[in-house]
């Protein structure tokens, strides 16, 4: 605040003139100057967009809830584009009566507002034998967190009748993928949703709409969007999703299989590379995530010298099971290198291991589910490096 700021002394245009009237944009856009906040793919990743994946930029946002056009998109036949009325979710198989229900239909159940993070079982996967990605973008950002609307899965079910036998459910999308997934009764009958709302106006295209599944804490890939039927059957269906993909090869040459849930899991949004400390020496707010697919978070510890001394981090707006945790510790930078992690104990005690920890136990065949702590290296000119330490 140097003395004669200009932008203090002198009057500036958007003082001078007016601006815009209402419904200039009767669709409300960000601010022309956050337009460098978007999702963001790595070229290299996949071979082309259609069956490829973007990424939510943590680091430029706060609270715990991601706001629509920033949730990470992650197609495997691109986005279907259905006009909501023909629109139809079958429910068949070992029921006692198939039934076709419409969007009408369904909006005219008891519906619920819930709010959870999805995240993809290849979130970090590129990390898995190193630290590659810079940014908290690309390492951590196939992750968002939104509240959803929809109809309890238990009350489509209960309106079939489900035989008693029916221990397993497929879900199955509309789009050119047809992604299809087996899901096991018990937690469809828990806190499954059929929403086709999220942060309180409709599914985006990019989501499913008109009508996705939610399976809250579980892995993102059984999540199908544009749902359109539901099977109930007496075992899994072993689809792609669940045998070649979504599977972890093991050092003894055996696969971990049906690992749904996400374990607990954090990462430091604020500083990281793609947000480096730029004030210099003082006070500063470190920020970030954290989650578990298990419950809430108890707490959230960070290091400012890579795992030497811990300090509890301060967790701040709500916490809601199987929803993302915002957590803050403020302190005074002397301007000295940092290696900055933070570590999540969940509800249950689940604790968020090393990636060393990780790696003793699931080798490094794997992609999915790394939740191991993320390093970033901060040097004395305040710029962030995505690093490992062991
Ligand atoms: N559902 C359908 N129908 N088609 C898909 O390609 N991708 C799955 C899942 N559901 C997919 C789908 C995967 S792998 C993930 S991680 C999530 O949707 C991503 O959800 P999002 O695009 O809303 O972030
Ligand atoms: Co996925």
């Amino acid at each position: 605040m140097a003395a004669g700021d200009p932008l203090i002394t002198e009057v500036q245009d958007w003082n001078r003139y007016l601006g815009d009237g209402v419904d200039a944009n009767p669709y409300g856009t960000p601010s022309q100057f956050e337009a460098h906040v978007v999702r963001k793919n790595v070229p290299w990743l996949t071979s082309d967009a259609i069956s490829s994946i973007n990424f939510t930029p943590l680091h430029a946002l706060d609270g715990i809830i991601t706001p629509n056009g920033l949730c990470f998109e992650r197609h495997h036949g691109g986005v279907a584009v259905i006009e909501p009325t023909a629109h139809r979710l079958m429910i068949n198989g070992l029921v006692d009566k198939p039934l076709v229900f419409t969007m009408d239909d369904l909006k005219r159940f008891p519906r619920e507002n819930k709010v959870y993070f999805l995240e993809c079982a290849a979130n970090s996967g590129m990390e898995w034998r190193g630290a590659q990605l810079n940014g908290c973008q690309f390492t951590h950002g196939m992750l968002h967190c939104v509240m959803y609307t929809g109809v309890p899965l238990r009350t489509i079910l209960a309106e079939a009748g489900v035989k008693t036998e029916g221990r397993w459910l497929l879900a199955e999308g509309a789009d050119a993928s047809a992604m299809t997934r087996s899901i096991p009764m018990e937690k469809a009958l828990d806190d499954c949703l059929v929403a086709f709302g999220m942060n309180g106006e409709a599914l985006r295209a990019e989501q499913g709409y008109p009508l996705r599944l939610v399976v809250p804490g579980w892995e993102g890939n059984m999540w199908v969007k544009w749902l359109r039927r539901l099977e109930v059957g007496d075992k899994p269906w072993q689809q792609r999703e669940e045998t070649s993909k979504y599977t972890d090869l093991l050092p003894d040459g055996k696969s971990r299989r049906f690992t749904w849930a996400m374990d607990v899991k954090s990462v430091i949004t604020n500083p990281s590379p793609q947000a480096p400390i730029k004030h210099g020496k003082g006070p500063l707010v470190l920020s970030g995530l954290a989650w578990s697919g298990q419950g809430t978070i108890k707490r959230v510890d960070v290091t400012l010298d890579g795992g030497r001394n811990w300090h509890t981090a301060r967790l701040d707006g709500p916490s809601l099971p199987k929803a993302l945790h915002r957590f803050y510790y403020e302190f005074d930078w002397d301007g000295s290198e940092l290696f900055l992690q933070s570590r999540a104990i969940d509800e249950q005690g689940f604790i968020q291991p090393t990636k060393d920890q990780l790696r003793s136990v699931r080798g490094s065949n794997s992609i999915y589910h790394n939740n191991g702590i993320q390093t970033w290296y901060v040097n004395k000119d305040g710029g962030i490096e995505n690093v490992e330490i062991s």
